[in-house]
């Protein structure tokens, strides 16, 4: 059986091989893991923030496919140098169009990306007791397709059938 190739954009095939800002962040001030429930992949983001709320760098690991190493990548370069809060801002459908186009059935990978990073700029408050009045008070629809360990489990025992009763 031969499978057709997905219609990856150059940009997406470049950054696949060559992933920018990939690795673990020994001295991140904030690290943000979280599972797609769509296909069961999982990504971390960290971030390495200053006293004024900057992002001084950014990097991620991605166990998930080349359309989220991509969005990932892309989305680490994307907020480099930007407040927590003008990050936030960056949506999903901005990395898609930075990646020259998503094919539709990978949209979900690039909500990952942004979902992840959202998580661990709300965690950064979250950790300092902090509620910036931008934030907004429920979860985004990134970040509810982002899940958090545990939700991200239980998710994936779902999918699976193993859920109790
Ligand atoms: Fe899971 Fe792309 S298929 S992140």
């Amino acid at each position: 059986m031969s499978r057709v190739p997905l219609p990856y954009s150059p940009k997406i095939l470049e950054l696949f091989r060559n992933p920018k800002n990939a690795g673990p962040m020994e001295d991140a001030t904030v690290k943000a893991e979280a599972g797609s429930p769509v296909c069961g992949d999982v990504i971390v983001i960290y971030l390495k923030v200053n006293e004024d709320e900057v992002i001084e760098k950014a990097s991620f690991e991605s166990y998930g496919c080349a359309a989220n190493i991509a969005a990932a990548s892309i989305l680490t370069e994307m907020v480099k140098g930007k407040s927590l809060r003008q990050a936030w801002m960056v949506s999903w459908k901005d990395v898609a169009k930075a990646l020259g186009g998503l094919p539709s059935v990978k949209f979900h990978c690039g909500v990952l990306a942004v979902g992840a990073l959202r998580r661990a700029v709300r965690t950064y408050y979250e950790q300092r007791g902090q509620k910036p009045e931008w934030l907004p008070e429920k979860p985004t629809l990134e970040e509810r397709h982002a899940l958090e360990a545990e939700e991200f489990a239980e998710a994936l025992a779902r999918r699976l059938g193993v859920e109790e009763g």
